[in-house]
């Protein structure tokens, strides 16, 4: 499983597929955004002006006495401070639309993007991974959003206002300020770029702890039934324990190094800012109110700058734990619909592969390509199996004609048309496929089948069903067609998982029919039963059936015998029967082997 570090491209899409939510709602998003940050300036940087106010009274009063000019202060600063909150509320209101709004879009994004990756990608990625990663992404749209609004524009918007007001006392009190503060950023700025990477480290060993997780309850069945639940707990411990480790460096860095080395400056330019206070009042015939502005606004204003690598350090997390998905998608699908696709529509229904070239990309042996010049002519209607050796590359040739993967040259055609020059969902449309292992969906029966034909009526669902002999047991089902199949059909044995994918084929309307090993689960009674309904499934239609039970294919027109990714033999039944090869030896095998059983069976 390959897990990249998180690239600048990624990050940059992330900025990009956020800003592009804002835009999309300028007006609320710029209330959303600054209102908040005007709340905070007649919250908590209009009171100290109007104290000043009163502290001065009270000097020239030489007493301190509710006069009437007093009481209008504090009237008015009742009633500013409350505006402030008000201010809040109409930007926490847009907010909350702006974020639902974002979370909704990018959430159903990140689902047709990931549903949109191709074959390899989800061989390469862990659904549990694949999951956290696709949650996060439209998840923290909503946290960046909550700190741009909360802590950088409610401290920015603010501290221009200060800068302001402490213009007007001296233009020396805000320079020395930002003299400061530039100080500190000098001081601050390597530190943090330092944790980025410590960070990018630890969001990689969270994913590959989550990863493993998930791979070890996807196949909890294998583990309990080696009884490996420690060895699980083992591996997954060492996972969690990388994680702890990186966790740890992190957190480490940021108060043993980054803190550190940066609290002593902030202590430093407060001093240094009640000092300035008092020198100006004394020196520049200022009023002692000036002292408690100057010294107040220091204050706030440092204190935003000590919770700016705080503020720094949640968006860079937030924005790297979301580019975690989009960097999933720096590299464009190596299976993509190119821009002139067609939409592929079927005549006859033939079809041929000339000159393929394939392997696998984490194929070990580099020397030879897998299937080496690979052709193959399947003529309109006819049906064709397909037998061979385990591993022969049986279901690599359906993934091929599928477009799951792509071959390094030579070319697929149906109905004479490149399958490279017409749409993926197109192609898969004319094709019923049922793969090897069918999985099925923890959704009603009724709704598995129906997933063939989303027009299908009842009576075709049962019917279908009928003909794949599914219908039997679903009605000794208690919930019959409404019973929840459980994660990818795991409460259904393997022969009536089978049947239902059968079933599900014969709802769909394609004309070319797929069946990768699809009765290899059933006895051969059941068998049986099901090869008329299979004949009805490829009727008229263009049929490639793999099976290693030879007897499933015996009657079709034609049978192919692929050994190591190389047709090594090709007739019907008869013709191969009476050559001295591959397949009259399975053929001998499996018959033996049958009456072995039947021997068995009557002794
Ligand atoms: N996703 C994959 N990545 C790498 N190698 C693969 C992948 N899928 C299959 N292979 C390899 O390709 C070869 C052919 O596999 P394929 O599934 O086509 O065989 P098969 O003839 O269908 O076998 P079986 O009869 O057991 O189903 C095997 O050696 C297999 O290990
Ligand atoms: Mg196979």
């Amino acid at each position: 499983m390959s897990e990249k570090l998180i690239t600048k491209k990624a990050v940059k899409q992330v900025l990009r597929d956020y800003w592009a939510e804002l835009r999309l709602r300028p007006w609320q998003s710029t209330i959303a955004l600054i209102a908040p940050g005007f709340g905070s300036i007649l919250v908590f940087y209009v009171p100290p002006l109007i104290i000043a106010k009163l502290i001065d009274i009270f000097v020239s009063q030489q007493r301190v006495s509710f006069t009437l000019p007093v009481i209008r202060y504090i009237v008015l600063f009742a009633f500013l401070w409350l505006i402030g909150e008000i201010l809040w509320r109409i930007g926490i209101h847009f907010l909350t639309r702006v974020e639902a709004l974002g979370i909704n879009a990018l959430s159903k994004k990140s689902f047709a993007l990931l549903t949109g990756k191709d074959y390899d990608f989800f061989t390469n990625n862990f659904v549990g991974a694949l999951v956290k990663k696709s949650t996060a992404y439209p998840k923290n749209f909503e946290t960046v959003i909550d700190i741009f609004s909360f802590d950088v524009f409610s401290s920015v918007i603010p501290i221009i206002f200060a800068f302001f007001i402490l213009w007007q006392y001296s233009p020396w009190i805000p320079f020395i300020l930002i003299t400061c503060l530039f100080i500190l950023i000098a001081i601050a700025l390597p530190l943090i770029r330092k944790r980025i990477k410590l960070v990018a480290q630890r969001h990689d060993a969270l994913s590959k702890m989550v990863g493993q997780r998930s791979d070890s309850l996807t196949n909890i069945m294998t583990v309990k039934s080696f009884a490996k639940e420690n060895y699980e707990a083992k591996i997954f411990g060492e996972h969690v324990n990388l994680y702890t480790k990186k966790f740890k460096e992190t957190a480490d860095f940021q108060n043993l190094r980054y803190d550190t080395i940066v609290s002593p400056f902030y202590v430093l330019t407060n001093v240094i800012g009640l000092i300035a206070a008092i020198l100006f009042t004394q020196n520049l015939g200022l009023t002692p109110g000036t002292i408690v502005v100057v010294f107040s606004y220091y204050a706030n204003i440092t204190r935003v700058f000590w919770g700016i690598s705080k503020i720094y350090r949640s968006i860079e997390s937030s924005i790297s734990e979301a580019a975690e998905f989009t960097q999933l998608f720096v590299d464009p699908p190596a299976i993509q619909d190119s821009i002139d696709a067609v939409v592929l529509k079927v005549e006859k229904g033939d079809i041929a592969f000339t000159d393929v070239d394939f392997k696998y990309s984490d194929n070990k042996v580099d020397d030879d390509s897998f299937l080496s010049g690979f052709s193959l002519d399947i003529k309109a209607k006819q049906k064709v199996g397909l037998v061979g050796p385990s591993g022969g590359g049986k279901t690599t040739i359906t993934k091929l004609l599928l477009r799951f993967i792509d071959p390094e040259s030579g070319d697929i055609f149906v109905d004479g048309q490149s399958i490279k020059k017409i749409t993926q969902s197109s192609l898969r449309r004319e094709i019923a496929y049922v793969p090897q292992e069918p999985l099925l969906f923890h959704r009603s029966l009724f709704e598995n089948i129906a997933y063939g034909d989303e027009d299908a009526t009842k009576e075709d669902i049962i019917k279908a069903a009928k003909i794949a002999h599914a219908d039997e047991f679903i009605n000794q089902l208690p919930k019959g067609y409404e019973t929840l199949v459980g994660e990818r059909g795991i409460k259904l044995s393997g022969g009536q998982r089978q049947r239902v994918a059968i079933a599900r084929a014969l709802l769909k309307k394609a004309s070319i029919i797929v069946l990768d090993e699809a009765t290899s689960s059933l006895d051969s009674e059941s068998e049986k039963y099901i090869q008329e309904g299979l004949w009805e499934l490829m009727k008229d239609k263009t049929a490639l059936v793999i099976a290693h039970r030879l007897s499933t294919i015996k009657h079709l027109d034609r049978i192919l015998v692929l050994d190591n990714g190389k047709i090594v033999q090709d007739g019907t039944h008869d013709e191969l029967i009476s050559q001295d090869g591959l397949y009259a030896k399975l053929w001998s095998h499996q018959a033996g082997e049958s009456k072995e059983l039947s021997d068995y069976v009557l002794n």
